[in-house]
């Protein structure tokens, strides 16, 4: 094509692009104009975009115009805004307009663990990693949003999607997402936080409207979304799929209006689910900025070429044209979808990213190595001893299959993908020990999602009988036996749009674990999920390790641990209650809502309040089978007592609490020091203790440290619903400090005064 031709062709679909506007010519001996202009304040820039557009193209950049892109402004040389998912990795590409696989043989990827086991590592400096990484790959990818973190609350262990999430606190939680969104921004991609907010279950995710009180919205479930943007400085959000207030989350008045952009200063994108939005007027007013998805569910089909029929674009034209809205909002919403390009895809600063690079396996199997949960270890059964000619059996189907496929809009495809049994071979092999392998039960031998296939063959026709008779008999003549079992990523288990049915082990993987105790007591079960499971063969199994769905890296992280090349640092996210019923929702019947006689929707009121998780277990002193914070290591270590740098603060002081950490055992290891706080005299109800700082240290065998946290009057207040403001009340106070939320070494009282 020569020069004059490709003007020419610029230049009409200039005018078809801009309808009424005319098409801007940039000779090159012309400045730059200022939207254009990288040294010009994004601001200046925006507002000069904006001035230049026409209503038509305002509309166009406001909604989608395939599965996962938004037009940008042709006429203008704003580029089209490239997502996807998200969170653990980048997801391949589909067709333009349909959810089938595209079909490229570029768009495979490195997987990331999932965000349950970045949050069990403790250490916003690895979740920085987890985001600098993820954001290159995107960034080569030509995405400028990824969509996660995921960070709503573990509420329930029925939910399947909590695999995807931070855990059940939100000071963790906003510790881990801060640090992930500024690691993946500072490769020039956006994070795109979700679900906000209140998504904390799957089933009836599209008509749940969540019931609950001011105090518990702000206490527990919104910190995180609080921290993502004023401290994380998120450049886009997504709304949740179901309701508060009769009010669908992706047009919701309050939490995107008023919380969000007027409390929070929000300067982002609101982008709704797939199929989020359901109004244009609503959507109009109401807060969302950029449509995606609609009439799908984010899963299934949905009709093709239907973007002109976005709510946000020929039904907001035609309200435009009637008089019946003003352009204000367009105008607010183009603004923001702006800044959002110019802030990622618009910014040539940040480079090309990469792909699959050696460095993105190493982040990968750090975090796998940093976040694995060592949950029991009776007699150092782990980490095995390496003895020439010792043998190993490996029994179970999470050993083998792949975990990187399924589980809803997460799902990858990794370029690779190093099984559990792959690592642990590989890891025994080179210290002279063989290992075998035993199947033990056959659960679910599916291998597809989407179009991207495993091509695993997993089937097996033997009988569950035949299948544990084959593994006793395999783990009587072996030194060790690994177990690899939990929960995978299909509907029902660990996956989006559905939830568990029980807590318990699917494919009576229990019975398999049972006949495995009596065969060897060298016995390890490692435990794959992003969930709690009920176990109860606990005290029968020395050795229990919490695996989570670890991504590429998978066995070589879990071969790490389990030979003890890492010293597990991991601690529990959430807890593992003993039973169903003892966990909050389900203890006070809160899950899964109430359907309306006269409408699809269900109502689910949070009876519970502020006690999630632990503040639940330790505020009812319901001992649950494995704590929140909890995790061992193959080395011990003590704590000293804590003291503090005062006994008394008045109100905008902080306090440090001090404490000292000595390894005394044999091993490099690392430990999280956790800090609570309670308030026992408050003179409204309060959980027993709530998290408010923490720090991983390392330390050499023999080494102290002096681990030093520091607490402000935000960690002592309440939100006082009426008064809608925090309120630190005068009175005592305490400090815990201790290695989990049931294993507290000192206590430090102390004084806020009026
Ligand atoms: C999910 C989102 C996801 C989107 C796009 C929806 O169904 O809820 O988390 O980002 O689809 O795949």
């Amino acid at each position: 094509m020569n020069r004059l031709f490709i003007g020419f062709a610029l230049v009409l679909s200039g005018v078809a692009a801009a309808q009424v506007a005319a098409p801007e010519r940039i000779s090159s001996t012309a400045t730059r104009p200022i939207y254009a202009d990288l040294s010009r304040p994004l601001e200046e820039r925006v507002e000069d975009a904006l001035s230049r557009m026409s209503i038509s193209e305002k509309l166009h950049i406001i909604h989608a115009q395939s599965k996962f892109s938004s037009r940008g402004v042709p006429r203008l040389g704003i580029p089209d805004l490239w997502t996807d998912d998200g969170p653990h990795g980048v997801r391949p590409d589909v067709l333009w307009d349909e959810w089938e696989q595209a079909g490229q043989s570029n768009d495979s990827c490195v997987a990331f663990p999932a965000l349950t086991c970045l949050a069990a590592c403790w250490d916003p400096g690895i979740a920085r990693l987890y985001g600098e990484s993820l954001g290159e790959e995107a960034r080569y990818r030509g995405k400028s949003v990824l969509l996660g973190p995921g960070i709503n609350i573990y509420r329930t262990p029925l939910n399947g999607r909590n695999f995807e999430y931070l855990g059940e606190d939100p000071f963790l939680a906003s510790e881990m997402a801060v640090s992930y969104i500024q690691g993946l921004q500072s490769r020039g991609v956006a994070a795109c936080v979700k679900h906000y907010a209140l998504n904390n279950n799957e089933v009836n995710r599209h008509t749940t409207n969540v019931v609950i009180d001011d105090r518990t919205l702000y206490e527990i479930y919104l910190p995180a979304f609080k921290a993502a943007v004023e401290r994380g400085g998120a450049w886009s959000l997504m709304g949740a799929y179901n309701l508060l207030g009769d009010e669908h989350l992706c047009h919701n008045d309050r939490m995107l209006n008023g919380i969000l952009k007027n409390e929070w200063g929000f300067d982002g994108a609101v982008i709704s689910d797939w199929g989020g939005c359901h109004d244009t007027r609503q959507a109009i007013a109401n807060g969302l900025d950029l449509e995606f998805g609609s009439w799908t569910d984010g899963l299934a089909n949905g009709a093709s070429n239907a973007y002109n029929n976005y709510y946000l674009a020929d039904p907001y034209l035609k309200l435009i044209e009637s008089g019946e809205v003003s352009t204000d909002e367009l105008d607010d919403k183009a603004r923001r979808v702006l800044r959002l390009i110019m802030r990622t895809a618009m910014d040539p600063s940040y480079g090309y990213g990469s792909l699959c690079s050696e460095a993105h396996y190493d982040a990968a199997r750090r975090i796998g190595d940093d976040g694995i949960v060592l949950l029991r270890n009776e007699k150092n059964v782990l980490p095995i001893r390496s003895r020439e000619g010792g043998k190993i059996l490996v029994v179970g189907e999470n050993a083998i299959k792949m975990m990187t496929v399924g589980g809803g809009s997460s799902s990858l495809k990794a370029q690779r993908e190093v099984s559990p049994l792959e690592g642990i071979r590989k890891a025994a092999e080179g210290r002279g020990m063989s290992v075998d392998y035993a199947r033990g039960y056959v659960g679910d031998v599916s291998g597809e999602y989407n179009g991207v296939v495993t091509g695993q063959n997993l089937s097996d026709s033997r009988t569950p009988a035949q299948l544990i008779a084959e593994a006793v008999e395999k783990a009587r003549d072996a030194d060790y036996v690994i177990f690899v079992g939990g929960l995978n990523k299909s509907p029902g288990q660990d996956c989006e749009d559905s939830d568990r049915e029980s807590l318990d082990l699917p494919y009576a993987q229990d019975d398999v674990i049972a006949a495995l105790v009596k065969a060897n007591r060298n016995l390890a079960v490692v435990n794959i999920s992003g969930n709690a499971v009920a176990m109860p063969w606990v005290k029968d199994v020395p050795a229990i390790v919490q695996a989570w769905f670890l991504g590429s890296e998978a066995g070589n992280s879990i071969a790490d641990v389990l030979f003890g090349d890492v010293n597990p640092s991991g601690k529990l996210p959430f807890t593992f209650p003993a039973k169903l019923s003892d966990s909050p929702a389900h203890a006070m019947g809160a899950y899964p809502g109430v359907k309306r006689d006269d409408s699809p929707i269900v109502d689910l009121e949070y009876k519970e309040g502020l006690l999630v998780g632990y503040r639940w277990h330790d505020t009812r002193k319901i001992r649950p089978l494995f704590s929140f914070g909890h995790g061992l290591s193959y080395t011990d270590f003590r704590l000293g007592k804590a003291s503090a740098d005062r006994r008394q603060i008045a109100d905008n002081d902080s306090i440090t609490f001090t404490v000292d950490v000595t390894n005394t055992g044999r091993r490099a290891g690392a430990e999280v020091v956790q800090l609570y706080i309670s308030d026992p005299d408050c003179s409204v109800e309060r959980p027993a203790k709530e998290l408010k700082a923490f720090r991983k240290v390392w330390l050499q065998p023999g080494e102290t440290k002096s681990v030093s946290l520091t607490v402000g009057r935000d960690a002592l207040s309440y939100f006082d619903a009426e008064r809608h403001e925090w309120v630190a009340e005068p009175g005592d106070f305490t400090a815990h400090i201790g290695t989990s939320s049931d294993k507290i070494s000192s206590s430090v009282k102390f004084n806020l005064t009026r």
